[in-house]
């Protein structure tokens, strides 16, 4: 009876114990947003360049969407891995069950296998402007490194209906930067699926560029106008569809 309480004694305590050490861990406030230092001085005393470290998504988001992004830490393979991922001025929430939101920003829940790739969400600031997206991450071992900062264009929202999240009509919007060198980014909203031409003209109207041409879903879309090719000066971009045509006016400086 004694040696049977015992045992039962001994279950419950490993059983504990076991959970303590699947406990939530997870280190913010190390990546190059606030830090110099990442996960060093705990974990190795400087950043390993064999860790590679990557962001990827849209480059381009409107102003309070959502988009997804993916951080992959690789280099090295194991137990052990971990992450931290802040935003400068959008906000972060996790996607993979790997990941959790710590006083605004984002860390591993326990040791990960390395390679890992921890997917999360940005919601964009609701003005429009630039952001940046800075991560931190460690393999299997005390080896970690920084990834290269990801930039991320803000673009103006408009004219988009809050009901069922689709546009109430055609428009286009002010492209954005403006005025830009070398490329900037224009963006159209349709209310339904529809044949678009987004064409850019020149100030004595001959079409430089054609953007789109073709049938396009509802919703808001982006396209990225790269210039290099073309002198400085005004530039028309125009929007055809069988609802009309919409004109704005663009700035390339150079
Ligand atoms: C203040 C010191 C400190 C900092 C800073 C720190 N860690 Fe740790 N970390 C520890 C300690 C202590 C442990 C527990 C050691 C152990 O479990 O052997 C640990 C454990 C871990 C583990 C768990 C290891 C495993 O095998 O489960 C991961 C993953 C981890 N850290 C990732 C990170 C990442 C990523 C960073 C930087 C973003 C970081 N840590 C920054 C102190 C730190």
């Amino acid at each position: 009876m004694l040696l049977r309480r015992f045992a039962l004694l001994s279950a419950v305590i490993s059983l504990s114990s076991a959970a303590l050490l699947a406990s939530p861990g997870g280190y913010t406030g190390r990546t190059l947003k606030t830090s110099t230092s990442g996960c060093g001085g705990c974990h190795g005393s400087g950043r390993n360049t064999g860790v590679t470290v990557a962001i990827a998504g849209p480059a381009t988001v409107v102003a309070g969407a959502q988009a997804t992004y993916t951080v992959t830490v690789s280099g090295f393979s194991g137990s052990g891995g971990g992450v931290n991922i802040a935003a400068r001025r959008g906000t972060l929430a996790a996607v993979s069950s790997t990941l959790q939101l710590s006083g605004g920003e984002l860390t591993h829940r326990s040791g990960v296998t390395v390679p890992a790739t921890y997917q999360l969400t940005f919601t964009a600031p609701a003005t429009a402007g630039t952001d940046t997206i800075y991560a931190t991450g460690k393999t299997n071992g005390d080896r970690w490194n920084w990834a290269p900062n990801f930039g991320i264009t803000v673009t103006p929202a408009t004219g988009v209906d809050d009901g069922d999240g689709l546009p109430l009509a055609t428009a286009l919007a002010q492209n954005y930067p403006n005025p830009f060198n070398p490329s900037t980014v224009i963006r159209y909203d349709l209310p339904a699926r529809m044949q678009v031409q987004l064409t850019v003209l020149d100030l004595t109207g001959k079409m430089v560029a054609t953007l789109v041409d073709g049938e396009r879903a509802a919703g808001s879309h982006t396209e990225q106008f790269d210039a290099s090719r073309l002198a400085g000066g005004v530039y028309f971009y125009r929007l055809a569809t069988p609802g009309g045509i919409l004109v704005r006016k663009m700035v390339l400086t150079k």
